[in-house]
């Protein structure tokens, strides 16, 4: 048997398609959602990212500015950027693409962000509120979309075991509140790198959810039958078989599939997600400046 697979594109798109008449509602109001993107350095990645915000904004009617800064720009420069967003009232979302460079100390660039514009979800209050189980403001894209996913699927995790692979503040970490909120009241296992037995533990779990960041990490036999795997990592791996000598993969190996009942694919299962959701908490944001 092989895994029904979670269409991330296609809820994404859907979505994505639900926040235009926000949008319009919120433009008639006076109210132009703005999200400012600022990326410093030149990592590929991140650029292709960026793009791709850049992209989804466009398709929602979300109007973008884009903030380019060297690498070797400095943590004063780069909070003096911060500040004068956080002043402009026309933006209602501010994001610094992850990692800033090495020269940046990015927690304090996280901190600095205006709480009401943290459209990433990182600011302490915004994750001082989950841990509070208060779930209804703005919060990390990546884990908001994973949740969005195992929901639309009608998977129910009440007194589930989910385990989450990873404990990073961008992904494992408020995944696993979100996992054991009220409501959703999942049993969750937070493992990482010093985790003895991590297959082992996998093994006992209805939900394994894999942000690690190393390819193909996760393999068939860690996963219990009728299992559903949320595969959140994007690695790019050498292939020989591909003009451009590269491809996607997951932190998931593919033959997982043919032991989980649901499973997300990598490319088109959480990304998407991620951005989808960032739109929505731009649309969030924007919302808030009217309340
Ligand atoms: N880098 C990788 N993922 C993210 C994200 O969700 N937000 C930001 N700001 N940077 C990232």
């Amino acid at each position: 048997m092989s895994a029904t697979l979670l269409d991330g594109k296609a809820l994404g798109s859907k979505i994505e398609n639900s926040l235009v008449e926000r949008v319009a509602a919120l433009k008639s109001k006076g109210v132009d959602p703005h999200l400012a993107v600022v990326l410093a350095g030149d990592d590929a990645a991140s650029h292709v990212y960026v793009r791709n915000k850049q992209r989804a904004c466009e398709r929602c009617g979300i109007k973008s500015t884009r903030v380019d800064l060297p690498s070797e720009v400095s943590q004063e420069e780069l909070m003096q950027v911060v500040s004068d967003l956080n002043a402009d009232n026309s933006i209602h979302g501010i994001l610094v693409q992850s990692p800033t460079p090495p020269s940046t100390d990015e927690l304090s660039i996280t901190e600095a962000i205006h709480p009401a514009k943290d459209v990433d979800g990182f600011h302490p209050m915004n994750l001082g509120r989950l841990v509070m189980g208060q779930s209804d403001g703005l919060l990390p894209c990546t884990p908001a979309g994973v949740m969005a996913m195992i929901e639309n699927a009608g998977i129910n995790l009440q007194g589930a075991n989910a385990v989450v692979i990873g404990r990073s503040r961008i992904v494992g970490m408020p995944l696993a509140l979100m996992l054991a909120q009220k409501g959703v009241d999942a049993t969750v296992t937070i493992a990482h790198s010093r985790t003895k037995d991590a297959a082992e533990i996998c093994r006992q779990a209805d939900l394994v959810i894999a942000a690690i960041g190393k390819p193909t990490t996760v393999k068939a036999d860690w996963i219990k039958p009728g299992a559903t795997v949320i595969d959140v990592g994007i690695n790019r791996v050498a292939d020989e078989s591909r003009e451009s000598g590269s491809r996607l993969a997951g932190d998931v190996d593919p033959e997982a599939a043919e032991v989980a009942e649901y499973m997300t694919p990598v490319p088109g299962g959480v990304g998407p997600m991620t951005i989808a959701m960032l739109m929505s908490n731009t649309v969030q944001a924007a919302e808030m400046t009217l309340e």
